[in-house]
């Protein structure tokens, strides 16, 4: 059987064509540049990680751990797949973590800081998010988000995405329920 190193190898192989796409900005002031990272550049999805979800802050129940998130945390989660960074103008300004799964890709903390959002960085990263998914095989992606947050909801459904279930979330007071979200690729 071949050993996790080899595995861990072997799909960075397959997607290590897919970093440095340029993709035009939906307001075409500038262009978005996507880079697959791996542990290597863990500081700089965590910055861009705490200061998108910093604007939850005191407003959910449960709170997002994603504001508090630590270095330890987010190279581990790397480690299970990698992550897309985005830059606009030079700047790092966006980034999601990819987890692969035997059967899916799972995407977390999708994050772009708040002074270069509505300009399709998200959608970028999402959609680079599939190639990464064909290019290792897998036909499914799936994350997960609120109920709370209806306008995340309504981004992933215009990429595709469909509701699979929700889940009242089990911390916070009860009032809060996960939405987990699934678009099969062909
Ligand atoms: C959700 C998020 C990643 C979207 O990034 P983005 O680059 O602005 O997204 P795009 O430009 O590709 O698409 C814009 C769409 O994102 C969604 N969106 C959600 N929150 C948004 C916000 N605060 N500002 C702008 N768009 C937002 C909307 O559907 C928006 O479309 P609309 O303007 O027609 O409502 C970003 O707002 C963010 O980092 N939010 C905080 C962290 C978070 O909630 N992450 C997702 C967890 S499930």
């Amino acid at each position: 059987m071949m050993s996790i190193e080899d595995r861990t190898k072997e799909y960075r192989s397959k997607i290590a064509e897919l970093s440095g796409q340029i993709w035009p900005s939906s307001d075409a002031k500038s262009d978005i540049e996507l880079e697959v990272v791996y542990g290597e550049a863990a500081d700089k999805i965590l910055s861009i990680t705490r200061a998108a979800f910093a604007e939850y802050e005191g407003k959910l129940n449960p709170p997002s751990g994603a504001a508090n998130s630590t270095l330890e945390e987010i190279s581990s989660q790397i480690a299970e797949g990698g992550a897309v960074l985005a830059t606009l103008d030079n700047n790092p300004v966006g980034s999601a973590l990819f987890r692969l799964r035997p059967d899916h890709l799972y995407i977390g903390r999708l994050s772009v800081l708040p002074g270069y959002r509505g300009r399709g960085v998200a959608s970028a990263v999402l959609r680079l998010c599939e190639q990464i998914a064909m290019n290792v095989g897998l036909k499914e992606l799936r994350l997960g988000t609120r109920v709370s947050m209806p306008r995340n909801i309504a981004l992933y459904e215009r990429h595709g995405y469909v509701i699979t279930g929700y889940v009242k979330h089990p911390g916070g007071d009860g009032t809060d329920t996960i939405v987990h979200m699934t678009k099969r690729l062909n």
